[in-house]
């Protein structure tokens, strides 16, 4: 496992270890069953969650590629109500049944962009009815060294349908009843964080990206020697998508002028 095994895979579990799961997954702890249930932590690396919510009673299978940290994690974390699985995304073979939470804690961006949509139906698929899915996401440049990938927001959340940000905008007000004003004063839609503007937007987003997927896909299957070059055009398409999302979220509007002025003159 890239990254991960080894020396470098204990420093790692150090620095896991060293962070509270309760602080960490304190903004979405509210949604977690108070029943015992069977979770399933996916990259669960030092295995701190899964010990986190085996002590208050769930039964966990804690998936780990890194055959270091799953000697680390078991180590570390003794409890019979944890099982340890060498498995990996995006087809997580190895696991089976279903589960009434899932959680993958900074573990998307090891999943290639065009495994996504594979990854996303095996967990949705090994859900129990009702039951949830969390998935946080590591933001900022991937560490290549790590097989990391980019990660959007926006990508994310046109795949998996809701985010909630760690610190609510609005704070407390974003969790009322009634209207609610970004700082922009525009209305945001009831019980979301997001404008209206930006829950139409990404809807028009979603039914496009899966119509080019969808393009892609019949392409393939069409014309199943382009596969190499259309796998090619499809990264830098979802690249070009990642990279205006990362424009958008640190405010840089020079990015979309470049990009603007590049459209305009054929590039
Ligand atoms: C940044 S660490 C996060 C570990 C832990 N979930 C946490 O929050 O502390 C990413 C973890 O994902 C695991 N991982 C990498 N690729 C994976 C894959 N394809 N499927 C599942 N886990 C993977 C790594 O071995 C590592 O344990």
């Amino acid at each position: 496992m890239t990254g991960y095994e080894g020396e470098a895979g204990l420093a790692l579990a150090r620095r896991y270890e060293a962070v509270s799961a309760p602080d960490l997954h304190g903004p979405v702890a509210d949604l977690l069953p108070s029943a015992p249930s069977r979770v399933l932590d996916v990259g669960a690396g030092s295995g701190r969650d899964a010990a986190w919510l085996a002590k208050t009673g769930h039964a966990v299978l804690a998936v780990e590629p890194s055959a270091t940290l799953r000697a680390e994690g078991a180590r570390r974390h003794p409890d019979p109500r944890i099982t340890w699985v060498d498995d990996r995304l995006p087809d997580l073979t190895r696991v089976g049944g279903r589960f009434g939470v899932i959680l993958l804690s900074a573990v998307w961006q090891h999943v290639a962009p065009p495994d996504r949509p594979v990854a996303f139906r095996a967990l949705t698929g090994l859900l129990a009815p009702g039951g949830l899915l969390l998935i946080s996401l590591r933001l900022g440049p991937p560490d290549l060294a790590r097989g990391m990938h980019p990660v959007s927001v926006g990508g994310a959340s046109c795949a998996c349908g809701r985010v909630r940000p760690r610190d609510p905008p609005g704070g407390a007000a974003a969790g009322q009843a009634g209207p609610v004003r970004d700082q922009l004063g525009h209305r945001r839609a009831p019980g979301s964080d997001m404008s209206l503007a930006d829950v139409y937007l990404q809807h028009r987003v979603h039914l496009l990206e899966r119509q080019v997927s969808i393009l892609f896909e019949t392409t393939r299957v069409l014309n199943p020697e382009a596969g190499a070059e259309l796998t090619r055009l499809e990264r830098a398409w979802r690249a070009e998508l990642d990279q205006l999302h990362a424009a958008f979220l640190r405010g840089d509007l020079a990015h979309f002028e470049r990009r603007e002025a590049r459209v305009r003159g054929g590039g």
